[in-house]
């Protein structure tokens, strides 16, 4: 016999998907697999969402092989007949061997958990229940706790993690990279010293920043001892100029089993220094994780508290659904009658964009991609937004916490300019590395004129002289 006619012959004959009355199936008495509650619920649950993708393998004589559990679910959801296949060509023993090795070989497969943990993370971003899949909550759970998953970051934001230190950190306190039109300081922003070399006299429209949530994580310059007095002392040297808007991103943390409003004498300290609290909005992280987050849901939203002395209007950068549509409709305002009152124009034509509303709908995710090595990086989309909401091109905005750059890199989309401090020095290469590798054709020199690949040379040099491998 030839290879190929012997392959050939591996075919089973003549497979064709019939559909049978559920009742009429007969399982096989011997079944050795055994299905749960629990299971049988599971597959329910998949039947409805998929459908019943999957026939039952039956013998010549209506006798379930496999499919057990599929039957016992189409059961439970009243369904009356399901696709079935018939294995015709199998002679008893094969049968009786088949229902065994149809259960056994499949639990011989594995998973590659990296990918696992990238698929589950998108179909939860697509809003998608992903215990209908199977995996159970738990599962989940420890899947985007793993090591290897390179979704932690994005995922479990509330967790500490340090980035992987740099070999050679290049940047060093005090040093201050050009980088087009913006400018990154490493140093501290609670000195004003520090916010005074890297305004050079410009004062800011916007302040959009995430600082530290309260002394939950450490970064690669150790933990906050002292929140109250880093807020206090970076908000006491903000820059801003009249009318400057300023919105601090930040996030719940729990203690002792409750959430900790870490914030409250903070807030009240801003008030004293007559920045009013003037408005509190929400960041809709997009879908989180399902499951049980030790007794709480998940968290898919953080907070934006918004400072000013004067207000000022925003910019409209929502675009309208309905943009350029005639439309009549109530203004859905409602009277101090209590009723709403109707459009008193004819028709008005929907416009282009509108002004925001207090729900930032900006996923999480969409920092995904980025390279960043910086445990608590925020979606360049976040701070692009209140950028375009609340500046005019050209403006300045002062970033105190810069991080990996990120509000570097909304400046430079938007037409803004950032003026940005981060402390710790590896943090300062990851915002270079990444606006390089993004707007490849701006210049990035330290305020002397040298490029980063210069600076870097030069300090590998100073390093290997000295025996040191980190300068930082
Ligand atoms: C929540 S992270 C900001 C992350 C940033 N939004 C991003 O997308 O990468 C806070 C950052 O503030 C920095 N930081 C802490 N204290 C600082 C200080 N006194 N001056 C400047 N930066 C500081 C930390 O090193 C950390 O990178």
């Amino acid at each position: 016999m030839t290879a190929s006619a012997y392959l050939s012959d591996l075919v089973a004959p003549d497979l064709r998907v019939e559909y049978r009355l559920v009742e009429e199936l007969i399982p096989y008495a011997r079944n050795a697999r055994t299905h749960g509650e629990a299971q049988i619920a599971q597959i329910a649950g998949s039947i409805r969402e998929f459908g019943f993708n999957n026939p039952v393998l039956v013998d010549g004589e209506r006798g379930i092989i496999a499919g057990h559990g599929r039957v016992l679910a189409a059961r439970r959801l009243g369904m009356t007949s399901v696709p079935v296949i018939e294995l015709t060509h199998l002679s008893p023993v094969q049968k009786k061997a088949f229902v065994l090795a149809d259960n056994r070989l499949a639990l011989e497969a594995g998973w590659d958990r990296e990918v696992l943990a990238l698929e589950v993370a998108d179909l939860a971003e697509m809003g998608f229940d992903v215990t209908l899949a199977g995996f159970a909550e738990k599962e989940l759970k420890d899947l985007c706790q793993s090591e290897s998953s390179p979704e932690r970051v994005e995922v479990l934001d509330h967790e500490d993690e340090l980035p992987d230190p740099s070999p050679a950190t290049v940047s060093r306190s005090g040093d201050l990279w050009l980088l087009g039109q913006h400018r990154l300081l490493c140093g501290d922003s609670t000195l004003a010293e520090a916010v005074t070399k890297v305004m050079s006299g410009q004062r800011a429209a916007l302040l959009f920043t995430s600082p530290p949530y309260g002394n939950k994580r450490d970064y690669t310059t150790g933990g906050i001892a002292d929140w109250d007095g880093l807020m206090r002392g970076v908000f006491a040297n903000a820059p801003m100029g009249q009318g400057g808007q300023v919105l601090v991103n930040l996030g719940l943390i729990h203690e002792k089993n409750e959430w900790h409003p870490y914030w409250e004498g903070w807030l009240d300290w801003m008030r004293g220094q007559g920045w009013r609290r003037f408005a509190w909005y929400v960041w809709d992280q997009g879908f989180g994780l399902p499951g049980d987050w030790n007794g709480r849901f998940g968290p898919s939203h953080e907070f934006v508290f918004h400072f000013n002395r004067q207000s000022r209007r925003p910019h409209k950068i929502m675009p309208c659904i309905h943009a350029g549509e005639d439309r009549d409709f109530k203004s859905g305002l409602r009277g101090k009658d209590g009723v709403v009152q109707k459009w008193n124009g004819k028709t008005f034509q929907t416009q282009e964009s509108k002004i925001p509303d207090s729900v930032a709908r900006i996923f999480r995710h969409q920092a995904r991609g980025i390279e960043t090595g910086h445990p608590a990086v925020f979606p360049v989309a976040l701070p692009e937004h209140f950028m375009l909401a609340f500046t005019d091109p050209e403006d300045v905005c002062f970033e105190p916490f810069s991080g990996s750059g990120t509000s570097l890199v909304a400046a430079q989309k938007t037409g803004r300019i950032c003026q940005a401090i981060e402390l710790a020095p590896e943090y300062c290469d990851i915002a270079i590395r990444r606006f390089a590798g993004l707007f490849p054709q701006e210049s990035i020199t330290l305020e002397d004129g040298r490029t980063f690949d210069e600076v870097s040379a030069e300090r590998a040099g100073d390093a290997s002289d000295s025996g040191s491998q980190n300068n930082a």
